[in-house]
Protein backbone atom coordinates (compact mmCIF):
# COMPACT_ATOMS: atom_id res chain seq x y z
CA UNK A 1 0.00 0.00 0.00
CA UNK A 2 1.76 3.36 -0.94
CA UNK A 3 -0.13 6.26 0.39
CA UNK A 4 0.60 9.86 -1.20
CA UNK A 5 -0.94 13.37 -0.78
CA UNK A 6 -3.19 15.04 -4.00
CA UNK A 7 -0.56 17.45 -5.10
CA UNK A 8 -1.96 21.19 -5.07
CA UNK A 9 -5.13 20.65 -2.89
CA UNK A 10 -5.50 20.57 1.23
CA UNK A 11 -7.80 17.34 0.82
CA UNK A 12 -7.30 13.99 -0.12
CA UNK A 13 -4.83 11.17 -0.47
CA UNK A 14 -4.20 8.98 -3.15
CA UNK A 15 -4.10 5.32 -2.24
CA UNK A 16 -1.93 2.75 -4.52
CA UNK A 17 -1.99 -1.24 -4.45
CA UNK A 18 -4.42 -1.84 -1.87
CA UNK A 19 -6.40 -4.63 -1.62
CA UNK A 20 -8.85 -5.14 0.67
CA UNK A 21 -8.44 -9.09 0.72
CA UNK A 22 -4.44 -8.81 1.87
CA UNK A 23 -4.62 -5.95 3.88
CA UNK A 24 -3.49 -6.49 6.99
CA UNK A 25 -5.26 -5.07 10.02
CA UNK A 26 -1.78 -2.16 10.83
CA UNK A 27 -2.68 -1.52 6.53
CA UNK A 28 -6.91 -0.89 7.67
CA UNK A 29 -5.45 1.25 10.53
CA UNK A 30 -3.26 3.91 8.56
CA UNK A 31 -6.07 3.89 5.72
CA UNK A 32 -8.55 5.07 8.63
CA UNK A 33 -5.84 7.36 10.05
CA UNK A 34 -5.59 9.12 6.36
CA UNK A 35 -9.49 8.97 5.88
CA UNK A 36 -9.36 11.11 9.48
CA UNK A 37 -7.16 13.40 8.59
CA UNK A 38 -6.59 14.13 4.72
CA UNK A 39 -10.41 13.52 4.82
CA UNK A 40 -10.22 11.42 1.13
CA UNK A 41 -8.62 8.28 0.23
CA UNK A 42 -8.48 7.65 -3.45
CA UNK A 43 -8.45 4.09 -3.67
CA UNK A 44 -6.65 3.45 -6.79
CA UNK A 45 -7.29 0.74 -9.71
CA UNK A 46 -10.19 -1.43 -7.74
CA UNK A 47 -12.83 -2.02 -10.03
CA UNK A 48 -14.86 -4.41 -7.67
CA UNK A 49 -18.11 -6.55 -7.90
CA UNK A 50 -20.56 -5.32 -5.82
CA UNK A 51 -20.01 -8.40 -3.52
CA UNK A 52 -15.95 -7.52 -2.92
CA UNK A 53 -17.07 -3.43 -2.20
CA UNK A 54 -19.28 -4.40 0.56
CA UNK A 55 -16.68 -6.91 1.71
CA UNK A 56 -14.27 -4.16 1.32
CA UNK A 57 -16.37 -1.55 3.21
CA UNK A 58 -16.62 -4.22 6.35
CA UNK A 59 -12.68 -4.02 6.67
CA UNK A 60 -13.61 -0.29 7.72
CA UNK A 61 -16.71 -0.66 9.79
CA UNK A 62 -20.29 -1.79 10.60
CA UNK A 63 -22.47 -1.61 7.08
CA UNK A 64 -25.65 0.94 7.31
CA UNK A 65 -28.58 0.06 4.69
CA UNK A 66 -30.37 3.06 4.00
CA UNK A 67 -33.26 3.26 5.46
CA UNK A 68 -35.61 3.86 1.75
CA UNK A 69 -35.66 0.54 0.10
CA UNK A 70 -35.45 1.96 -3.28
CA UNK A 71 -31.80 3.10 -3.00
CA UNK A 72 -30.88 -0.58 -2.42
CA UNK A 73 -28.65 -2.49 -5.01
CA UNK A 74 -30.80 -5.69 -6.01
CA UNK A 75 -28.38 -8.26 -4.47
CA UNK A 76 -27.05 -6.41 -1.41
CA UNK A 77 -28.95 -4.30 0.34
CA UNK A 78 -26.11 -2.11 1.80
CA UNK A 79 -25.40 -0.74 -1.55
CA UNK A 80 -26.98 2.50 -1.98
CA UNK A 81 -27.21 2.85 -5.71
CA UNK A 82 -27.19 6.33 -7.84
CA UNK A 83 -27.84 5.53 -11.27
CA UNK A 84 -29.62 7.11 -14.55
CA UNK A 85 -29.04 4.27 -16.90
CA UNK A 86 -31.82 2.11 -16.54
CA UNK A 87 -30.74 -1.97 -16.75
CA UNK A 88 -33.10 -3.77 -19.11
CA UNK A 89 -34.84 -0.99 -19.34
CA UNK A 90 -35.12 -1.09 -15.43
CA UNK A 91 -34.50 1.05 -13.09
CA UNK A 92 -31.93 0.67 -10.30
CA UNK A 93 -31.55 2.19 -7.73
CA UNK A 94 -32.32 6.78 -7.82
CA UNK A 95 -30.96 8.94 -10.23
CA UNK A 96 -30.04 12.33 -9.25
CA UNK A 97 -29.30 11.82 -5.94
CA UNK A 98 -27.33 14.53 -3.52
CA UNK A 99 -27.46 17.93 -5.67
CA UNK A 100 -27.63 19.53 -2.53
CA UNK A 101 -24.90 19.86 0.45
CA UNK A 102 -25.12 17.64 3.27
CA UNK A 103 -23.43 14.86 5.02
CA UNK A 104 -25.15 11.40 4.73
CA UNK A 105 -27.30 10.67 7.07
CA UNK A 106 -27.00 14.02 8.73
CA UNK A 107 -30.82 14.15 9.77
CA UNK A 108 -30.82 10.16 11.22
CA UNK A 109 -30.18 9.68 15.13
CA UNK A 110 -27.02 8.03 14.41
CA UNK A 111 -24.87 9.12 11.42
CA UNK A 112 -21.49 7.03 10.28
CA UNK A 113 -18.46 8.10 10.35
CA UNK A 114 -17.64 6.71 6.88
CA UNK A 115 -18.76 6.91 2.92
CA UNK A 116 -17.19 4.88 0.40
CA UNK A 117 -17.99 5.90 -3.14
CA UNK A 118 -17.25 3.42 -5.90
CA UNK A 119 -18.31 5.08 -9.43
CA UNK A 120 -19.40 2.36 -12.11
CA UNK A 121 -19.95 4.58 -15.19
CA UNK A 122 -18.78 8.52 -14.87
CA UNK A 123 -19.55 11.03 -17.18
CA UNK A 124 -17.23 12.07 -19.38
CA UNK A 125 -17.35 16.09 -19.00
CA UNK A 126 -18.96 16.88 -15.54
CA UNK A 127 -17.30 14.23 -13.21
CA UNK A 128 -16.13 14.80 -9.71
CA UNK A 129 -17.54 16.03 -6.37
CA UNK A 130 -18.44 18.55 -4.36
CA UNK A 131 -16.42 18.60 -1.33
CA UNK A 132 -16.07 21.29 2.24
CA UNK A 133 -14.05 20.48 5.27
CA UNK A 134 -16.36 21.54 7.52
CA UNK A 135 -13.44 21.29 10.29
CA UNK A 136 -11.11 23.91 8.46
CA UNK A 137 -14.40 25.91 7.74
CA UNK A 138 -15.07 26.58 11.60
CA UNK A 139 -11.19 27.48 11.75
CA UNK A 140 -11.39 30.24 9.46
CA UNK A 141 -15.25 31.91 10.88
CA UNK A 142 -14.77 35.14 12.03
CA UNK A 143 -14.28 34.97 15.77
CA UNK A 144 -17.54 36.69 16.14
CA UNK A 145 -19.73 34.42 14.30
CA UNK A 146 -17.99 31.05 16.23
CA UNK A 147 -18.84 33.27 19.86
CA UNK A 148 -22.76 33.67 18.74
CA UNK A 149 -22.97 29.67 17.94
CA UNK A 150 -21.39 28.41 21.18
CA UNK A 151 -22.90 26.51 22.89
CA UNK A 152 -25.87 26.42 20.35
CA UNK A 153 -27.80 23.17 18.92
CA UNK A 154 -29.04 22.95 15.03
CA UNK A 155 -32.16 20.89 13.97
CA UNK A 156 -32.24 18.45 10.96
CA UNK A 157 -34.20 17.35 8.67
CA UNK A 158 -34.33 15.34 5.49
CA UNK A 159 -37.90 17.07 4.77
CA UNK A 160 -36.36 19.58 1.91
CA UNK A 161 -35.33 16.74 0.11
CA UNK A 162 -37.45 13.47 0.75
CA UNK A 163 -37.53 11.95 -2.69
CA UNK A 164 -40.94 10.84 -3.70
CA UNK A 165 -41.45 7.27 -4.37
CA UNK A 166 -42.74 5.35 -7.25
CA UNK A 167 -46.01 3.79 -4.95
CA UNK A 168 -45.88 8.11 -3.59
CA UNK A 169 -47.44 8.84 -7.03
CA UNK A 170 -51.48 9.65 -6.42
CA UNK A 171 -50.89 10.27 -2.89
CA UNK A 172 -52.15 13.31 -0.87
CA UNK A 173 -48.63 15.61 -0.34
CA UNK A 174 -49.70 16.19 2.86
CA UNK A 175 -50.12 12.40 3.90
CA UNK A 176 -46.25 12.39 2.18
CA UNK A 177 -44.67 14.99 4.94
CA UNK A 178 -46.83 13.43 7.70
CA UNK A 179 -45.00 10.32 7.20
CA UNK A 180 -41.43 11.74 6.69
CA UNK A 181 -41.88 13.70 9.58
CA UNK A 182 -42.83 10.34 11.69
CA UNK A 183 -40.59 8.37 10.32
CA UNK A 184 -37.71 10.27 10.43
CA UNK A 185 -38.39 13.40 12.89
CA UNK A 186 -35.74 16.09 12.85
CA UNK A 187 -33.06 15.49 14.71
CA UNK A 188 -31.21 18.30 16.89
CA UNK A 189 -27.13 17.91 17.11
CA UNK A 190 -24.72 20.50 18.80
CA UNK A 191 -23.99 22.94 16.04
CA UNK A 192 -20.45 21.97 16.60
CA UNK A 193 -18.87 18.97 17.85
CA UNK A 194 -15.38 17.69 18.90
CA UNK A 195 -13.66 14.98 16.20
CA UNK A 196 -13.52 11.88 17.66
CA UNK A 197 -10.58 11.11 16.08
CA UNK A 198 -8.99 13.86 15.21
CA UNK A 199 -9.71 16.11 18.09
CA UNK A 200 -10.71 18.89 15.24
CA UNK A 201 -13.63 21.24 16.03
CA UNK A 202 -16.36 20.31 13.21
CA UNK A 203 -18.98 22.73 12.24
CA UNK A 204 -22.01 20.40 11.29
CA UNK A 205 -24.52 21.94 9.31
CA UNK A 206 -25.31 21.52 5.53
CA UNK A 207 -27.44 23.50 3.60
CA UNK A 208 -29.73 20.78 2.23
CA UNK A 209 -29.94 18.72 5.68
CA UNK A 210 -29.98 21.63 8.04
CA UNK A 211 -33.64 23.17 9.02
CA UNK A 212 -32.91 25.29 12.41
CA UNK A 213 -30.61 26.66 14.48
CA UNK A 214 -32.00 27.07 18.81
CA UNK A 215 -29.85 28.03 22.21
CA UNK A 216 -28.85 25.83 24.76
CA UNK A 217 -32.68 25.85 26.07
CA UNK A 218 -34.16 25.01 23.02
CA UNK A 219 -35.38 28.21 21.61
CA UNK A 220 -35.37 28.88 18.68
CA UNK A 221 -32.82 31.57 16.74
CA UNK A 222 -32.83 34.05 14.07
CA UNK A 223 -32.66 31.54 10.60
CA UNK A 224 -30.54 34.38 9.30
CA UNK A 225 -27.62 33.19 11.74
CA UNK A 226 -27.65 30.11 9.73
CA UNK A 227 -27.73 31.81 6.32
CA UNK A 228 -24.84 33.81 7.54
CA UNK A 229 -23.10 30.10 8.42
CA UNK A 230 -23.71 28.72 5.10
CA UNK A 231 -22.71 32.19 3.27
CA UNK A 232 -19.49 31.64 5.43
CA UNK A 233 -18.57 28.14 4.56
CA UNK A 234 -19.18 28.53 0.55
CA UNK A 235 -22.40 26.64 1.01
CA UNK A 236 -24.37 29.51 -0.80
CA UNK A 237 -21.70 30.17 -3.95
CA UNK A 238 -23.14 28.38 -7.24
CA UNK A 239 -20.23 29.48 -9.24
CA UNK A 240 -18.31 27.06 -6.82
CA UNK A 241 -15.35 29.30 -6.45
CA UNK A 242 -15.04 30.05 -2.87
CA UNK A 243 -11.95 28.77 -1.61
CA UNK A 244 -12.98 26.21 0.78
CA UNK A 245 -14.42 23.87 -1.86
CA UNK A 246 -12.78 21.11 -3.16
CA UNK A 247 -13.71 19.37 -6.51
CA UNK A 248 -12.73 16.01 -6.22
CA UNK A 249 -12.43 14.32 -9.20
CA UNK A 250 -12.33 10.05 -10.43
CA UNK A 251 -11.65 7.93 -12.96
CA UNK A 252 -12.57 4.09 -13.61
CA UNK A 253 -11.23 1.84 -11.21
CA UNK A 254 -11.35 4.52 -8.41
CA UNK A 255 -13.05 4.09 -4.87
CA UNK A 256 -13.19 7.46 -2.60
CA UNK A 257 -13.45 6.71 0.99
CA UNK A 258 -14.88 10.07 3.20
CA UNK A 259 -14.73 11.56 6.16
CA UNK A 260 -18.84 11.76 7.08
CA UNK A 261 -17.92 13.42 10.22
CA UNK A 262 -16.16 16.86 8.62
CA UNK A 263 -17.19 16.77 5.22
CA UNK A 264 -20.23 17.89 3.49
CA UNK A 265 -20.38 17.06 -0.05
CA UNK A 266 -22.54 17.94 -2.59
CA UNK A 267 -23.20 15.95 -6.51
CA UNK A 268 -21.34 18.05 -9.30
CA UNK A 269 -24.55 20.10 -11.46
CA UNK A 270 -24.76 18.87 -15.07
CA UNK A 271 -27.07 20.95 -17.50
CA UNK A 272 -26.65 18.12 -20.39
CA UNK A 273 -27.36 14.89 -18.65
CA UNK A 274 -24.28 12.09 -19.19
CA UNK A 275 -24.87 8.43 -18.08
CA UNK A 276 -23.42 8.24 -14.45
CA UNK A 277 -23.78 5.02 -11.93
CA UNK A 278 -22.25 5.03 -8.47
CA UNK A 279 -22.38 2.50 -6.01
CA UNK A 280 -21.99 3.90 -2.00
CA UNK A 281 -21.33 1.89 1.20
CA UNK A 282 -21.30 3.76 4.37
CA UNK A 283 -20.27 1.95 7.71
CA UNK A 284 -19.70 2.91 11.55
CA UNK A 285 -16.45 2.93 13.00
CA UNK A 286 -15.36 2.29 16.55
CA UNK A 287 -16.90 5.84 17.84
CA UNK A 288 -20.14 7.24 17.62
CA UNK A 289 -20.59 10.63 15.47
CA UNK A 290 -18.87 12.59 18.57
CA UNK A 291 -18.54 11.66 22.22
CA UNK A 292 -22.51 12.98 22.72
CA UNK A 293 -23.53 9.84 21.04
CA UNK A 294 -22.89 6.29 22.21
CA UNK A 295 -21.51 3.93 19.13
CA UNK A 296 -23.70 1.47 18.84
FE1 LIG B 1 -24.18 11.94 -0.05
Amino acid sequence: MRITEQPGSLLGASVEDFDHVTASDADIETLKRTVYTKKIAVLKGQALSPRQFLALGERLGRPETYYEPMYHHPEFKEIFVSSNVPENGKQIGVPKTGKFWHADYQFMPDPFGITLIHPQVIPRKNRGTYFIDMGRAYERLPAGLKEEIEGTYCRHSVRKYFKIRPHDVYRPISEIIEEVETKTPAVVQPTTFTHPLTGETVLYISEGFTVGIEDAQGAPLDEELLKRLFEATGQLDETFEHDGIHLQSFEQGDLLVWDNRSLIHRARHTTTPEPAVSYRVTVHDERGLHDGIEAA
